[in-house]
């Protein structure tokens, strides 16, 4: 029997093992506390995760990254991938669920006619580019957003490292990335007008790929203003919408700010936490999938199509994007009024059902530390990003909030004392997060 390590020395021990410590960014500690995030999950169920040292936490972070918003191990949901897993996960033959799901998809974005799976939102933003490029004879590609670490993507950061700054990172390496790839990509800033003129000068852009919206709204008229600039160029509209898909209303948010695109992504919230995403777009682009190669062996598996069907239903059955927005938006109200009472600045960001607040002052990565700890030592996995599942009851919140109160207190005593929270972090600060997330 193998004596496995816990917690903190597993993730010690990671670093020796696996190069970064882990797959996603997203749940590296360093982005927590690097010394003190608990890392590792022995089961995690409706609002509560708990890690290897049987410690039980409220889990006010990212819930999966997003994936989870009918909760962590959702019943019905689990039901169905059991089901598939008891039926044979792989065969020689196909799952007939991708083509309900397909259905089902197109169904909702009446836009659309054909879809395509992957099984993470990297490769369908890939399978999207290559079907973009191969419809429309060119390159180059104006993105707006973060969408997967592939090539494609990372391209942009080729010809300058902080051309991706205002999307996800300062200075992100692209070392690896071919440099032939230079100059394909073509970053748009978020609501910023001026960009768009790139787009109305252009000749050989196949696509704009974007994220619908991002921390703050889009400004009146500037989607409207990217598809008809996109109309009259004959350039692809394409909208991210692995994160911002189903969380607001029952499929991707475009469908809520009338803006029909000509493909999109879905992904995350889609399976619930199984691995599932898709590709929707118009009948003759998708069908440019035939004039090139676009095939894996593990987008045939049927879990993810079966677990997405069964998500798909509960969402509807419960209205889900009507409960995420509301309790997104309690969560806002709570990080606003201890800023208020405890004179602390933060800035609050995000739609209603994805919040982000920054802290705003001198070592605000100290201060996202400090409260990560002291959210911990009272049983909350917290950061300064929340992502709601529909099992964030009220008792839950009040207990947030409880936990919030004296824990902005803690940080006001620092911030208007003006001293460093390095006095009252234990171990390292956290590192950058993603841009967008800030
Ligand atoms: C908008 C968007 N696109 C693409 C991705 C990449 O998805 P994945 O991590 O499943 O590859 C993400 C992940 O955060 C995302 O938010």
């Amino acid at each position: 029997m193998i004596n496995f390590d816990k917690g903190e020395s597993l993730w010690n021990k990671a670093n020796s093992f696996i190069p970064g410590g882990n797959m996603l960014l997203s749940k590296n500690n360093n982005l927590f506390s690097p010394d003190f995030w608990p890392a590792y999950y022995s089961r995690a169920k409706g609002p509560y995760v708990w890690d290897l040292d049987g410690n039980k936490y409220l889990d006010f972070s990212s819930n999966g990254v997003g994936a989870c918003s009918l909760g962590h191990a959702n019943e019905n949901v689990d039901k169905a991938a059991i089901e598939a897993i008891n039926n044979g996960v792989m065969s020689t033959l196909n799952t007939p669920n991708e083509v309900h799901l397909a259905e089902y998809l197109v169904s909702i974005h009446p836009w659309s006619s054909m879809a395509r799976f992957a099984r993470s939102g990297g490769e369908a933003n890939a399978v999207a580019i290559r079907i973009a490029r191969c419809f429309t004879g060119r390159e180059k590609i104006a993105i707006c957003g973060y969408h997967g670490w592939h090539d494609w993507y990372l391209a942009a950061n080729l010809s300058s490292k902080d051309n991706l700054k205002d999307h996800l990172l300062k200075g992100l390496g692209s070392k690896g990335v071919p440099d032939s790839l230079a100059n394909t990509i073509i970053p748009l800033r978020y609501n910023n007008f001026d960009d768009l003129e790139l787009l109305k000068n252009s000749k050989d852009i196949a696509a704009v790929k974007m994220e619908v919206v991002r921390s703050n709204p889009p400004k009146n008229g500037y989607l409207e203003l990217i598809k008809d600039i996109c109309n009259e160029k004959k350039i692809l509209l394409i909208f991210d919408e692995c994160t911002s898909g189903f969380r607001e209303n029952f499929g991707g948010i475009h469908l809520k700010f009338k803006i029909e695109p000509d493909m999109c992504m879905l992904g995350k919230a889609l399976g619930n936490g199984y691995a599932i995403s898709a590709v929707l777009g118009k009948e003759d682009i998708m069908l440019s999938a035939c004039d090139t190669f676009i095939s894996s062996t593990f987008w045939t598996e049927a879990v993810g199509p079966a677990a997405a069907l069964a998500t798909l239903e509960e969402m509807k059955d419960i209205k889900s994007w009507k409960i995420l927005p509301k309790i997104g938006s309690q969560i806002k109200k709570i990080w606003s009024n201890y800023s208020k009472k405890y004179n602390l600045p933060i800035i609050v960001n995000g739609i209603d059902a994805l919040p982000t607040f920054i802290f705003n002052c001198y070592e605000s990565n100290g201060f996202k530390t400090v409260f990560t700890q002291s959210m911990l030592k009272e049983g909350f996995l917290a950061t300064t990003l929340f992502y709601p599942t529909v099992k964030h009851e009220d008792i839950h919140i009040k207990k947030y909030d409880q936990a919030c109160d004296k824990t902005f207190k803690i940080l006001s005593n620092i911030f208007n004392t003006q001293r460093s929270p390095s006095l009252f972090c234990k171990g390292n600060y956290c590192k950058p997060s993603f841009k967008r997330l800030n």
